[in-house]
């Protein structure tokens, strides 16, 4: 049988994997180890909150001794980490933070594994959740493959690439069983309203500003975050050892066209004559060290496990801007309290 822990559960995407493994996978186990930090939030989880192979435990990944008892009480086989502090304007304002969630706490959990698996690998699996970021920015062309040099260029994407190393390193020296995927930008339900969609979506129902950074001709790839979790499905069960897989949506934006297809969507939910909130759209202060093109080339995932995305961005961003105005009572929640003072330090001074 899995047992499975899965870090960073309460997050956004790992709020999605926990339900597709939990409800895919009735015989398996699942443990979401999560600290809760202002991103995780255990109302992400109500609807499997009673499942009977669901269990959460309020945790840090740094905690060795937690992991490692854990580790043993639930027999685990498998880890999936996502666990870790994932905005890049919060890695610009405080980098040590991601150091020491992203990288000392990676490490940690990759000691507490090979000490509880003491060096007997068979059946075991360590599967780390990676970014498109490590590998820096795109000129116009190309696309990021599996064998793209590392190169990131915020603290955040430094400390996933670290993490990455070390994920690579214990798999070189010590054999520990691993996995890797770097996927692109996810959207969909469940997001923390300091990413570019949830924050967009929220200030243009409230008729608030659009801060987009620089002249807003950035380009990222988008894939809706359901897809992803089916990816992570595919590369735990189907993917080879020790590989790298790339995640994408083959589906890239700059964002300001981004922004035009959002308002024009919400535009009409809201029953907003056709581009009035493109009155809110403010340029902005760029994000210092902004990385102009992320593009994944996904054909690695698709050739070998078979996957590829299930929606087209257009009915994905549907289907996402319907559910944050049916969940009006999740936004409030997270937007109240210490999000206010996160916006006013972020905005204020662009
Ligand atoms: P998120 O910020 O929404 O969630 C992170 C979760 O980790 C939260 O629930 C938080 O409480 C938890 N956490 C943070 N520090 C912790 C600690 N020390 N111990 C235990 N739990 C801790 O992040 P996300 O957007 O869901 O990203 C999840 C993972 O996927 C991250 O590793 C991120 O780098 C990676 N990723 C994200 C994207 C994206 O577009 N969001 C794309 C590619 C990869
Ligand atoms: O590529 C994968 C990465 O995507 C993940 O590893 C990160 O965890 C995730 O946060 C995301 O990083 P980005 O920096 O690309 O996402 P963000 O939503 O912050 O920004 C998307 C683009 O929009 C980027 O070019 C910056 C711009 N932007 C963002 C915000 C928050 C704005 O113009 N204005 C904003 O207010």
């Amino acid at each position: 049988m899995n047992s499975i822990l899965i870090t960073g559960g309460a997050g956004f995407i790992g709020s999605h994997l926990v339900q597709h493994f939990s409800n895919k996978y009735p015989d398996y186990k699942i443990i979401n180890l999560d600290k809760l930090t202002y991103a995780g939030n255990l109302e992400n989880l109500k609807d499997i909150q009673q499942s009977p192979n669901y269990h959460f435990v309020k945790g840090d990944i740094g905690d060795f001794d937690l992991v490692k008892e854990l580790m043993e009480v639930h027999q685990i086989n498998s880890i999936i980490h996502l666990a870790a502090e994932s905005h890049v304007d919060r890695s610009i304002s405080n980098p040590m933070e991601f150091v020491t969630t992203n990288v000392v706490g990676t490490v940690n959990l990759l000691n507490a594994a090979k000490a509880c698996w003491n060096d007997n690998f068979e059946d075991k699996l360590f599967y780390f959740v990676s970014t498109d970021e490590v590998y820096g920015t795109l000129g116009e062309t190309g696309l990021f493959t599996e064998e793209t040099p590392y190169d990131p260029r915020s603290p955040y994407s430094a400390s996933k690439a670290s993490a990455d190393h070390f994920v690579r390193a214990y798999h070189h020296t010590y054999n520990l069983p691993v996995k890797l995927s770097n996927c692109s930008n996810n959207y969909g339900a469940y997001q923390f309203p300091e990413k570019l969609l949830p924050l967009f979506i929220n200030n243009i129902k409230h008729n608030k500003n659009l801060p987009v950074y620089g002249d807003g001709k950035y380009t990222r790839d988008w894939l809706w975050v359901v897809d992803h979790a089916r990816a992570i499905d595919d590369v735990f069960h189907k993917g080879k050892m020790g590989e790298t897989y790339n995640i994408g949506g083959f589906n890239e934006w700059q964002n300001i066209d981004l922004i035009h297809l959002l308002i024009e969507q919400m535009d009409e939910k809201l029953g907003r004559p056709k581009d009035t909130s493109k009155e809110l759209i403010t340029f902005v202060t760029d994000r210092p060290g902004h990385d102009k093109r992320y593009a994944i080339d996904a054909n690695k995932i698709k050739t070998e496990l078979g996957w590829e995305p299930s929606v087209t961005f257009e009915e994905g961003l549907n289907k996402t801007i319907d559910w944050y105005l049916e969940n009006e009572a999740w936004m409030n929640n997270v937007t109240s309290g210490s999000y206010q003072s996160y916006y006013e330090q972020q905005y204020a001074k662009r």
